[in-house]
């Protein structure tokens, strides 16, 4: 369940009934003129609090009181946010984690929230908002469906204040955007956080297929391995040919944009819905969380959710190549050559490259589409991990101004992308003495990330493309725990097409 966010004029505060209202302090002091007069209309009570000095001094320190014997009969939460000059935005959001944890320790249901109404230098009010409200659902957040105890989180909706009709009007469309990101979000970290023997490509059709019904922009089709194969989708059907679960093409189509034929923006993930390596074995540590090997795929699944439900006015396509990588007697081995939808043969040096034999059918397969632009997105090397960490996604293309677009929806949204080089010393890595191309090359993991673009480059000329990373930063480092990144770098990209940011 995802929190129910609401507004509300700060004149109307005291007829509203809640738990709990977040007051923010700055510079040691009540800074929003209505909490002074209601502190004045209470007998100073919530000076006299601060005067105790029981409020911690750091930024993101609270401090609970109890009810006011006021209309509404709320708790006040002061949240310490420093001082006023120096609240830049990696304070403030420190602060709104720190926070968060504990509001969701607290038993409160229902809370009025006041902070976003102080100036955070470097963000207008939308992003004060969204900031803070993201950091809500963030934490929010939990994966009960497989455990006995699926008691769900007390806190269920979250009042925001705004005080001027400017502040009505950008809160409207902030609480627009928040919603249909946390709907979006709570998908693809939930797709992610399920287990392979649940999450199989056959289960992500079916979800499919159900968004389908709840949107009415939305059509889903599923193309299962014997029509993959008329097509000559030899690369991606060589994946899951050792596995009992077989392989689907998921495509979901949304159309936003008046006209059919306006030529839609397409998105790619990379549906692995479990990563042995196939018979190029992973060691069992390296293994343990390849259930995250289809965040790619359940990155689209959440945009389309997203944008489906903002409404957003654009052809959207989103596909899926979703699969599972197991060894078998029946399963593709080291040499084996395979000759992908695009008609160039690939020499699979190692089964456990399989995220890009995947993609290479499903990029070939889009241009049906006559895209704008194509974007896919995959947990698709470890390299990246030791390039980037788990802090940026990693960008490859050759457009540089679509790249830079996707950079600065990245530090909007706070969830950022990287460029790394495509160059043609990488590609020469892929040649093959017995096919167009080889998998993966004997040097791995030298460049590995940007080797596995380059492979990828070979079957995406036909239109303007970009190709990213995921695997830093989709799941928790150490934890199994989906994050549900970089969703939010996608959707404000998308924003970004519609909007002024
Ligand atoms: N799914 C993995 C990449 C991965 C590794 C994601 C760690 C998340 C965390 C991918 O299929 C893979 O196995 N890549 C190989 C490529 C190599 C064989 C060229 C890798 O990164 O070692
Ligand atoms: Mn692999
Ligand atoms: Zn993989």
């Amino acid at each position: 369940m995802t929190i129910e966010l609401k507004m509300l004029s700060l004149k109307q505060l005291t007829s509203q009934k809640a738990d709990l209202v977040l007051i923010p302090v700055q510079d040691g002091k009540l800074s929003l003129s209505a909490f002074r007069t209601l502190d004045n209309a209470h007998n100073q009570a919530l000076s006299k609090a601060l005067a105790s000095g029981l409020l911690g001094s750091a930024c993101g320190d609270s401090l609970l009181l109890p009810a006011l014997d006021a209309p509404g009969c709320m708790h006040s939460l002061l949240v310490n946010l420093g001082d006023k000059k120096s609240l830049n935005r990696k304070t403030y959001q420190k602060a709104c984690q720190r926070l968060v944890t504990k509001l969701l320790e607290l038993n409160v249901s229902h809370v009025i929230n006041a902070l976003p109404l102080v100036k955070v230098h470097g963000i207008n009010f939308a992003w004060t908002v969204r900031d803070c409200l993201g950091e809500l659902s963030r934490q929010h957040y939990q994966f009960t469906e497989l455990k006995s105890d699926k008691t769900p989180r007390a806190l269920t909706s979250v009042t925001t204040l705004f005080d001027t009709k400017a502040q009505q009007t950008a809160l409207k469309t902030a609480l627009k955007e928040q919603r249909a990101f946390d709907s979006g979000n709570a998908l693809t970290r939930y797709l992610g956080d399920l287990p392979g023997n649940i999450c199989t490509p056959t289960y992500l059709a079916e979800h499919a297929k159900k968004m389908a019904k709840q949107h009415s922009k939305l059509t889903t089709n599923v193309l299962d391995e014997a029509q993959m194969k008329k097509l000559g989708m030899g690369a991606l059907l060589s994946v899951s040919q050792g596995s009992k679960q077989p392989a689907k093409l998921i495509v979901m189509e949304y159309q936003g944009a008046r006209s059919k034929k306006s030529e839609p923006i397409v998105f790619v993930g990379k549906g692995i819905t479990f990563d042995t390596g196939g018979i190029s074995l992973k060691p069992s540590n390296a293994m343990l969380s390849m259930k995250y090997d289809m965040q790619g795929g359940a990155t689209v699944f959440g945009l389309m959710q997203a944008i489906a439900e903002y409404n957003l006015p654009l052809n959207v396509v989103g596909v899926v190549a979703a699969a599972e990588n197991f060894p078998a007697e029946t399963a593709t081995k080291p040499s084996d050559v395979v000759t992908s939808l695009s008609g160039q043969t690939i020499e699979i040096t190692n089964t456990d490259a399989e995220g890009r034999l995947v993609l290479c059918d499903a990029l070939t397969y889009v241009k049906k589409f006559n895209p704008a632009e194509v974007i896919d997105i995959a947990t698709l090397t470890g390299a990246v991990i030791t390039a980037l960490g788990h802090s940026y996604t990693g960008v490859w293309g050759r457009d540089n101004k679509q790249i830079a677009e996707l950079l600065k929806a990245g530090e909007r949204a706070s969830d950022e992308a990287w460029q790394l080089p495509l160059s043609d010393d990488y590609a020469d890595m892929l040649q093959s003495d017995t096919a167009d191309m080889i998998n993966s090359h004997k040097q791995n993991p030298v460049a590995g990330s940007s080797v596995a673009a380059c492979f990828l480059a070979k079957f995406t000329k036909d239109y303007r493309w970009m190709h990213c990373d995921i695997a830093g930063v989709a799941s928790e480092s150490g934890r199994l725990r989906a994050t549900g990144r970089p969703l939010n770098l996608f959707f404000d990209y998308l924003l970004g097409k519609v909007s002024k940011r």
